[in-house]
């Protein structure tokens, strides 16, 4: 069926432009009107726009539509070719103040130029509004990351989600999407029954006095130890879980105590981290449980398999894998607690989407949790499930990542690693001779916690990563310590020309903000890209994109500052000359870069 489409509404007055105006959308909009007034029997033809890449001589975006074109065209008999096509659609295209020309091309292509005009009333925007976000329809968004398990390890591939999650959350806050953060602890396992055991044991008056259980991990490893190795243990420990999941106020009270303490500990990575987190464990849906399980049994959605009852993702196909609802032993599964999870999610919190944040080998855990919430019901058409994976971290050999002895490494000591391999890289450069104490520890700070995070999310996260301090806190090449060095010299040119952005502004009013320079121009055209940036990765998730952009802002900058002086100088070092042009190009780029920084979580200085 021929769904009717609204002819989109373009921009046709520059003043009616703002600083967040998204050029790739605009140029669809544009395309869209001028292929479907050039072919108004094609249904929904493909409207095709690129950046075209480095060669200034193909325009700055393309549009590639004439070729799919002529081939659908040629399927239905109607004899023609790109380049016919491609003039069809230039003859038919609106004009638009962002557009200076479009020149048909080799095999079909549309060249399109920017307009300098256009250009320059952006960038006046931005310096005298800030940075801004494209406009984007408001959604709630349920975002599930970092989820750690209670008295397990939170471990390098927890740091992952973490860190990508928070990421994640940071660009859809910042297009004013409404954002809950979820961590969705494992906090109501059957290794509980094992731990409140243990605990009963060894410290039987923990009721009224806190134990010293700040090694959690041994713990957990002596209570595991028992549950293997001793019968009657073991039959304590699932009593336990009985009693614990009754709600039995002793067990309840012994319970808290553990996911207590286990919380501190991950608190700690949060703080040092910056992140902020809901936590709302697995437990919280424990009557919940009940429900979903009772309204699939009454839907007829559970079929018996040897005691268990399972549900199908694909009622028709039955291949893949089921979800295990209920096990033999009337007990729940990981599957039980996501199908009430996401039922809680899309009734009570009323999201319209729904991301998870963990490492790539849950993936099919999540399809099915997806198939099967639709299947039921409890998802409906327009709300999207996105599993957002990642592969695993390796250690500089390709191997797992672990310690030199062999043992899994603790996050805070890998924290603490970070701190003092970038407090020995500032030092190395003599950074401690010139900052003060305090601008020191910031720059530390900084530098440690933002190249973790940077290297993280640098790589396209579905590959596994290989985990080095030494390559994160490399200054050249595309890192966090390059980034933050490359804004701190941006800073300083105002500094040095002694310019407040007030004065800026001013002074770029009175001469009219003019781009002349090539570089200038080529930086400007990067500058602008901004938004479609932002809007890329809210819309795929992958992060990664943010950060080649960051790079490539941060080179066009150096290439742009190597043939464009700002200020000038005499030879005794006075002011003689200030570009403002170029001043406020300088003020742009770094807005941009912070703002950029920042929904990556990372935090910048004004110094280092
Ligand atoms: N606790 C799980 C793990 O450590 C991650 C939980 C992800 N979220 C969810 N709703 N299943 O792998």
């Amino acid at each position: 069926k021929r769904e009717v489409r609204k002819r989109p509404t373009l921009i046709t007055d520059i003043s009616s432009v703002e600083g967040n105006v998204c050029i790739l959308d605009e140029l669809k909009n544009i395309f869209e009107v001028a292929i479907t007034s050039a072919y108004p029997n094609l249904i929904d033809p493909p409207i095709v726009i690129t950046l075209s890449g480095n060669n200034p001589k193909f325009g700055d975006y393309q549009c590639n539509s004439a070729m799919a074109i002529s081939q659908l065209l040629k399927a239905n008999n109607i004899k023609t070719n790109p380049r016919e096509v491609a003039n069809n659609i230039l003859n038919k295209t609106p004009t638009s103040p962002l557009i200076e020309r479009i020149e048909v091309a080799g095999a079909g292509f549309l060249n399109i130029y920017l307009n300098k005009e256009f250009a320059e009333h952006v960038l006046n925007c931005i310096l005298r509004f800030g940075v801004k976000p494209p406009p984007l329809k408001r959604e709630r968004i349920i975002v599930d990351f970092s989820s750690p398990n209670i008295a397990k390890e939170m471990h390098v591939g927890h740091l992952r989600s973490t860190i990508i999650g928070d990421s994640i959350c940071r660009v859809l806050e910042f297009l004013n999407q409404d954002v809950l953060r979820i961590n969705h602890l494992g906090d109501w396992g059957t290794q509980f029954g094992m731990l409140i055991a243990h605990l009963q044991d060894k410290f039987p008056n923990f009721k009224t006095h806190s134990p010293p259980i700040s090694d959690l991990q041994a713990f957990y490893k002596e209570s595991k130890k028992r549950f293997d190795e001793d019968e009657e243990f073991k039959k304590r420990a699932y009593a336990c879980v009985v009693n614990l999941q009754s709600g039995h106020a002793d067990y309840i009270t012994a319970w808290k105590l553990i996911c207590e303490v286990s919380r501190q500990e991950f608190q700690k990575i949060y703080d040092r981290l910056d992140i902020k987190i809901i936590d709302r464990g697995e437990s919280f849906y424990h009557s919940r449980m009940n429900t979903v399980v009772k309204e699939l049994k009454d839907g007829g959605y559970l079929e018996d398999d040897e005691g268990r009852l399972i549900m199908w993702g694909d009622p028709v196909k039955h291949d893949g894998i089921p979800l295990t609802i209920v096990k033999s032993d009337g007990g729940y599964t990981y599957d039980t607690s996501d199908m009430a999870t996401i039922k809680q999610r899309v009734e009570e919190e009323r999201g319209d989407r729904f991301i998870y944040v963990t490492d790539a080998g849950q993936y099919t855990h999540f399809v099915i949790i997806e198939a099967c919430a639709r299947r039921a019901g409890i998802l409906k058409s327009g709300q999207k499930v996105e599993h957002v994976g990642f592969g695993v971290v390796l250690g500089e050999d390709k191997k797992k990542f672990k310690t030199r002895s062999g043992d899994t490494i603790k996050l805070i000591d890998l924290l603490d690693e970070g701190l003092k391999r970038a407090l020995d890289k500032l030092i190395e450069k003599g950074r401690d001779k010139v900052l003060t104490p305090e601008e020191l520890k910031q720059a530390q700070e900084a530098v440690a916690y933002g190249c973790i995070k940077y290297a993280d999310l640098s790589h396209n996260r579905v590959n596994d990563y290989v985990f080095s301090f030494d390559k994160m806190l490399d200054d050249k090449g595309n890192t966090a310590v390059y980034l933050l060095y490359a804004l701190t010299r941006i800073r300083s040119i105002a500094r040095t020309a002694q310019i407040s952005i007030d004065q800026l502004l001013v002074e770029v009013q009175k001469s009219g903000f003019k781009l002349s320079h090539d570089s200038e121009w080529k930086l400007a055209k990067v500058l602008l890209r901004f938004p479609e940036v932002i809007l890329k990765v809210s819309n795929d998730l992958y992060m990664h994109s943010l950060c080649e952009y960051l790079y490539e802002i941060s080179s066009t900058f150096t290439e742009f500052y190597d043939k464009c002086y700002c200020v000038e100088k005499d030879k005794e070092g006075k002011i003689v000359k200030i570009i403002y042009e170029r001043l406020m190009l300088c003020e742009v780029t770094a807005r941009i870069m912070e703002k950029s920084l920042d929904i990556l979580g990372i935090k910048t200085v004004s110094r280092m």
